[in-house]
């Protein structure tokens, strides 16, 4: 269960948050923070409990004159141990394309970081009824030039219309891309859709985690305005504890 804090959070409150929940580690449930880079480090030397750590975003680049930007190699001397990449914010706000992302993958990889793929279709690629074939595009674009893969790799799906807007997809939208992802995945790669673990997120909430999770094919979430919230965040965190218990 990640918790993507985006530009949000100071270290004053995230640790009351973090060392809050670290109180109750959940027994089968992966919880990952996503805090704003320059405080990355602070997170290695609070309490977490089981939980982990990562950037919102790393360089493609290794090291140099690359203004601005937070190298793999980095995260990873911080006690980072995951890395966000193609948000759809990273995607409409900063123009990062999905050929960019095959490099940060790489980069990720060289640096022991796990990578969190971002997909997801805008709401007029929805209405025209383009979601697929969009996914599909961002799958190929980003994975193609990687095959064979053999390092780990987390997906996202991330519809960009249920982002921070309180709409959620529904159960049905989201296990049907779900399923979609990992048939893409097969066909690049023999396995690839069932070893590869797929994340649901845009606007998750205590109120609607419970359904969500129960799918089988939804292994988890991407959270972000819920995550800010202590209680809101606990809940959801024992709403997948319990799905996967059952
Ligand atoms: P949200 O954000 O939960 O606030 O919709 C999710 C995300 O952007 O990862």
């Amino acid at each position: 269960m990640a918790g993507n804090w985006k530009m949000n959070l100071f270290p004053s409150t995230a640790q009351d948050l973090v060392e809050s929940l670290a109180v109750e580690a959940p027994k089968h449930t992966q919880v990952i923070y996503f805090p704003q880079a320059p405080f990355l480090g602070c997170l290695q030397q609070w309490n977490l409990g089981k939980a982990q750590f990562g950037a919102q975003n790393i360089s493609s680049q290794s090291s140099g004159a690359f203004t601005g930007e937070t190298s793999a190699e980095l995260v990873h001397a911080l006690g980072g141990q995951f890395t966000l990449l193609g948000h759809s914010e990273r995607r409409t706000l900063f123009g990062e394309t999905s050929a960019q992302l095959q490099d940060k993958i790489v980069a990720a990889w060289k640096h022991q970081l796990l990578p969190i793929l971002c997909i997801g279709e805008t709401l007029e690629e929805r209405e025209d009824e383009r979601h697929f074939e969009v996914i599909k595009n961002q799958l190929m674009e980003s994975l193609h030039g990687l095959l064979p893969i053999s390092a780990d790799l987390i997906l996202a799906y991330e519809p960009v219309w249920a982002i921070g807007t309180g709409k959620t997809a529904s159960v049905e939208q989201a296990v049907e891309v779900h399923r979609f992802i990992r048939s893409v995945l097969n066909e690049m790669q023999v396995g690839l859709g069932e070893t590869t673990s797929i994340l649901y997120g845009g606007s998750v909430n205590a109120g609607n985690a419970k359904e969500l999770f129960s799918q089988s094919d939804i292994d988890g979430g991407l959270v972000g305005g819920a995550s800010l919230k202590i209680e809101d965040f606990r809940t959801i965190i024992q709403l997948q504890d319990e799905c996967l218990h059952a």
